[in-house]
């Protein structure tokens, strides 16, 4: 029994070491190296080659080394009878609150514009914001958008949230499915998007979306990049409906060097790191699900095939 760590950034070795000083025992493999295939029984996935998967017969789960499960639904070859897991870690929770509440008082505070400013030369004090003033709605309460509620709401922020199945959190406003989307949107001032990608959410961040959020509205995806249609921003940017957005994912990543995004003064991009698994954090519950899956027990963190997260 082995394990195949499978994804095409420079990343391999650093999670290969991390799971080797963890657990010496554990017979870890780069998807690089000549590796006994047959004796693959779970692979440790990030962005791996589309079809790769299928190059190992005996394979019994596919763990995402993130929170995101959408790349793994996307390879149609994936094996299809086999449990996927995900990341489920306090610290790629936290390091995404505070992500996400360092671009909320960027703008808040104009630091974005000033910085834009200060290429030019030029001093101009602007009116800013306060907590006070702005409620931050945050689509998908799963345990990101839980835990940056929470410290939203402890910071001092009107917090609500919308989520497909009913969330309970102390002081955040909650809205439900479909029909609690309108009054979620319309009195949301800065919105946050940290849902899961699946066939549902896909484009959800679009025209029809942003008509209902009241002018002046700030949006933030640290997501995925399918979530937001581009052309539907630019629009909504231009009409002056949106007054700015942050974006952290992409369609496609890198992002394009020709993308209007780019150079859009509204925009702030940064580049898909907003919030990262972390070896050490992690690799104790990849470990634990290897042991699980050798020992014929339950693995924790298991995907719901038909929620697609
Ligand atoms: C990052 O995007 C993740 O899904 O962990």
């Amino acid at each position: 029994m082995a394990l195949v760590i499978s994804r095409q950034d420079t990343k391999i070795q650093q999670w290969k070491k991390a799971l080797k000083t963890a657990a010496p025992d554990i017979e870890v493999y780069s998807c690089l190296e000549d590796h006994p295939k047959e004796k693959i029984k779970m692979a440790l996935v990030w962005k791996h080659r589309p079809g790769s998967l299928k190059e190992y017969p005996n394979l019994e789960c596919i763990a995402s080394s993130g929170a995101g499960v959408d790349f793994i639904f996307a390879d149609k070859e994936a094996p299809k009878n086999i449990p996927i897991t995900r990341v489920v870690d306090p610290m790629l929770a936290s390091d995404m609150s505070e992500h996400v509440t360092a671009l909320i008082f960027a703008y808040l505070k104009n630091l974005n514009q000033y910085k834009l400013d200060q290429t030019q030369q030029v001093w101009n004090p602007l009116p800013y914001a306060r907590i006070k003033d702005f409620t931050i709605g945050i689509l998908g309460l799963g345990a990101l958008g839980a835990l940056l509620a929470t410290n939203l709401v402890h910071i001092g922020f009107q917090v609500q949230g919308w989520s497909q199945s009913k969330k309970v959190l102390p002081s955040v406003t909650a809205y439900t499915g479909k029909t609690g989307l309108p009054g979620f949107l319309s009195s949301t001032d800065i919105l946050v998007c940290l849902l899961p990608l699946t066939p549902d959410t896909v484009g959800i961040l679009n025209n029809e979306l942003f008509a209902q959020l009241p002018k002046g509205a700030y949006v933030i995806n640290v997501a995925r990049g399918g979530h937001l249609v581009d052309e539907d921003l630019l629009e909504a940017l231009k009409a002056n409906h949106l007054s700015g957005a942050a974006l952290d994912v992409f369609h496609e990543e890198p992002l394009d060097r020709e993308h209007p995004f780019w150079s859009h003064s509204k925009v702030h991009i940064s580049p898909h790191c907003a919030s990262v698994s972390d070896t050490k954090s992690v690799v104790p519950q990849i470990i634990e699900n290897y042991r699980n899956l050798y020992s014929g027990k339950s693995l924790k963190n298991i995907v719901s095939m038909d929620r697609g997260y």
